[in-house]
């Protein structure tokens, strides 16, 4: 189709609400920027997109999406470079594991030409809505609704993809503690945990309410067969520091999310040469290296997160305290180089910033 950038149709806000955002003061998910893409899919094709203030949706009752959770979505970060310069990190991998989840859940891929070029443009025209303060970004949030007005179900015909975008800070803003969950089941092989599926953030809502209640920030989810080997966060990858070796769970049977976060950290953590294995990890392991002192740290990824540092894990009455987080050599390494890549002060060896 060749949607260049000189090909989408704009139609720019006269009322930028710019000015009501505090620069110093930014939370995660508050304010969206003026601008926002839409792509319809009809009739087997893709549409050219269009950027347009941003305005509510107005959606059919019987809209398919409404009721049987056809949509899914991706998170991107932009950042700007010391000289002012919008950089988007790692869109390409987004817009990879978009289509994956697009081809599970039975929706149209998204061309390089909407997802890649919609969102240069959208940014460079939002790129005054970059917060520059430390641990900031504009959250970039691309999704797509599957939007037949029909109630039966069946895989739609219609889709509508979208992007808006929000200044955001930390997603967390301080250390996370994470419980063991061993009662409800996040993924099963086959399932569609490798995608970012609405249906697999509605399903961890009411688990999630119930640990709050019990004082926990986040649940870390195991295997539905035995409960026993960790998944995700739900809202990030997860490593664990034993030893001198970084641990992480594998990515196959379709279970966890690719993090395109997980893995620049695999990345940058092999190039620095620290020893990183990815496999099937118990928690009966982990259990074991704290009880031998050798749990040295544990920590989520994820676009929103970042390198979000977990200072305990309660499995059953087993309450595991980290060491004092100021002391990790691994997380606090990552989180400055993954930073100093991301806002330019690092050369960017890997060709992960790509530039509006
Ligand atoms: C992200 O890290 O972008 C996520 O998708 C996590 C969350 C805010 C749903």
């Amino acid at each position: 189709m060749g949607v260049t950038k000189s090909r989408i149709k704009v139609k720019k806000t006269e009322n930028s609400r710019l000015h009501e955002v505090d620069a110093l003061n930014i939370n995660f998910g508050k304010h969206y920027s003026d601008h926002m893409l839409i792509a319809y899919y009809e009739n087997g094709q893709w549409n050219p997109p269009e950027i347009m203030p941003f305005h509510n949706l107005y959606f059919s009752p019987a809209t398919t999406f409404l009721h049987y959770g056809q949509a899914i979505f991706e998170g991107v970060k932009a950042y700007k470079d010391p000289q002012g310069n919008p950089l988007i990190f790692r869109p390409y991998d987004n817009l990879k594991r978009m289509n994956r989840s697009a081809v599970r859940m039975a929706m149209p891929e998204v061309p390089e030409e909407i997802f890649i070029e919609g969102m240069r443009h959208l940014i460079e025209l939002d790129r005054d809505w970059i917060p520059t303060s430390e641990d900031t970004s504009l959250y970039i949030r691309p999704f797509m609704l599957a939007i037949d007005e029909f109630i039966g179900v069946r895989p739609a015909e219609k889709f509508m993809f979208i992007i808006i975008t929000s200044p955001a800070g930390p997603y967390y803003n301080k250390p996370v503690s994470i419980y063991v969950q061993d009662k409800y089941v996040r993924a099963f092989p086959g399932g569609i945990g490798f995608t970012k599926a609405a249906g697999n953030y509605g399903m961890s809502m009411y688990p999630t309410q119930e640990i709050k209640k019990m004082g926990y920030d986040q649940i870390l989810w195991t295997d539905g067969f035995e409960h026993k080997y960790v998944q995700e966060i739900g809202t990030m990858n997860v490593f664990f520091v034993i030893g001198d070796t970084v641990v992480t769970p594998d990515a196959s049977n379709d279970l966890i999310l690719e993090g395109v976060t997980r893995d620049s950290v695999i990345t940058l953590l092999r190039e620095k040469g620290v020893k990183v294995e990815i496999r099937p990890l118990s928690i009966d392991e982990i259990e074991a290296a704290h009880k031998a002192g050798q749990l040295k740290e544990a920590f989520g990824t994820g676009t929103a997160a970042s390198i979000a540092p977990i200072y305990a894990l309660t499995y059953h009455d087993d309450k595991m305290m980290l060491p004092p987080i100021e002391k990790w050599e691994i997380a606090n390494w990552l989180k400055k180089e993954l930073a100093d890549i991301r806002y330019g002060h690092k050369e960017d060896v890997h060709g992960w910033n790509l530039k509006v």
